[in-house]
């Protein structure tokens, strides 16, 4: 999609930077149009780099190829993060003195604003008017948190985070063909303690999940997210369970699943645990040049998914494989679909550098009778799209 990014001139202009970034790594062509005001608190460049194009803000800039309409023409979505309350008052009564409101004007995108501005200015009359004029209007008004403001107040006028900004915006555009689907999602590696300070775990990141969730939500769906150790936030606008252990994400799974529609084991789950926890640190001293350590398995959480399966509910399994030759990754994968029962596979090769904790995926996805159903790679996000598509 082309979206365009305005930034309006308030100091959670730097957080904007991450909602550009956020649209970026879910695969979109995003343009910035900062105000004057903004270019006071972030920089030009900072822009550039992150939305990986050039930022234009100057209204007499490029007049041959009439800028101020073709912007706001090619957009097929406009985010304005942060939007203060003089841009909230110019988008009200239809004002565009500058790049950014006349492009608004010649836009018939779906619009989505974040506000963000001091509580006295969000209460003000003339801003609760205003607002509620967009919002008739059927433009999207994401926040404003209740929090810590710049000052030493807080209230509410705090710029909602990014990650609910960019799934709100997304949301405002996109298919709304999960609605009404209750989707249990597991991300992340789960830890199993040594002693109180150590732990067995694995390199996932929590992203592919994440990216899973955030993407079901703005679907439509009403997802239950149970992470585990993730490295990235988790999205703010889904429930979520925090675990560590296997045994911990087992009951958190079980708990939810009679409810769930579907149900995605994205989660990288620990096989082993160790046998006893040691009740203080493991001490070298004591344990000389070896250590032994006794592991006992852990149950398959999946498995006991798919054997307590409700009627008509779909459940995915993931499995993250370090074969290199694709004939045989799909073999593996063959046969890890029909001995977990699963719906649906998606088999995606990891190693030293390649799926844990990158920004991109490539995922074959098996069905549980072994058919090769989808492919895709791509962001995190456009791979978590891909999914969805297919459970559609
Ligand atoms: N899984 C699970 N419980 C386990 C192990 C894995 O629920 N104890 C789930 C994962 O969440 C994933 C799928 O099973 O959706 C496949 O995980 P993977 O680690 O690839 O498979 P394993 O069964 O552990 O087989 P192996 O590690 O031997 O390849």
């Amino acid at each position: 999609m082309n979206i365009v990014v305005g930034v309006t001139g308030g100091i959670a202009a730097y957080k904007a930077v991450n909602v550009i970034r956020g649209l970026v790594l879910a695969g979109h062509d995003v343009h910035v149009i900062p105000t004057d005001a903004a270019l006071r608190f972030v920089g030009r460049p900072t822009f550039e780099a992150i939305s990986r194009n050039p930022v234009h803000s100057d209204l007499y800039e490029g007049v041959a190829e009439v800028r101020h309409v073709a912007i706001g023409q090619a957009a097929d979505l406009i985010v304005i993060a942060p939007a203060t309350a003089n841009t909230l008052a110019k988008l009200a009564h239809g004002i565009a003195d500058d790049l950014l409101t006349n492009s608004v004007l010649a836009s018939t995108a779906p619009v989505v604003v974040a506000p963000a501005m001091h509580t006295e200015m969000w209460q003000n009359p003339a801003t609760v008017a205003n607002v509620a004029l967009l919002r008739e209007r059927g433009i999207t008004v994401v926040g404003p948190a209740v929090g810590q403001l710049t000052g030493k107040d807080s209230g509410p006028g705090r710029m909602s985070e990014p990650d609910e900004i960019v799934a709100a915006a997304l949301a405002a555009v996109g298919p709304r063909d999960l609605a009404g689907r209750r989707i249990l999602i597991s991300a992340g590696g789960t830890r199993e303690a040594l002693d109180p300070v150590r732990f067995i775990g694995n390199r996932s990141s929590g992203k592919q999940g994440v990216a899973l969730a955030v993407a079901a939500a703005a679907r439509g769906a009403e997802v239950a997210l149970i992470a585990a150790n993730l490295e990235v936030d988790a999205p703010q606008h889904v429930s979520v369970t925090h675990v560590s252990s296997t045994l911990e994400l087992e009951a958190a799974v079980s708990a939810a699943a009679a409810d769930a529609d579907v149900v995605i084991m994205a989660a990288a789950v620990a096989d082993y645990r160790p046998e006893s926890v040691a009740d203080t640190k493991i001490k070298k001293e004591t344990q000389g040049d070896t250590l032994q350590l006794t592991l006992v398995k852990n149950p398959d959480i999946l498995r006991g998914l798919t054997e307590r399966r409700t009627p008509g509910q779909v459940v995915i399994g993931f499995a993250a494989e370090t074969e290199q030759d694709r004939t045989a990754l799909i073999a593996l994968g063959v046969a890890k679909a029909a001995r977990k029962g699963v719906d649906y596979l998606v088999v995606n090769m990891v190693g030293w550098t390649e799926g844990f904790a990158t920004e991109s995926n490539a995922i074959i996805v098996l069905s549980g009778t072994g058919d090769i159903v989808s492919e895709a790679s791509g962001s995190k996000a456009a791979v978590a799209d891909s999914v969805l598509d297919l459970l559609v």
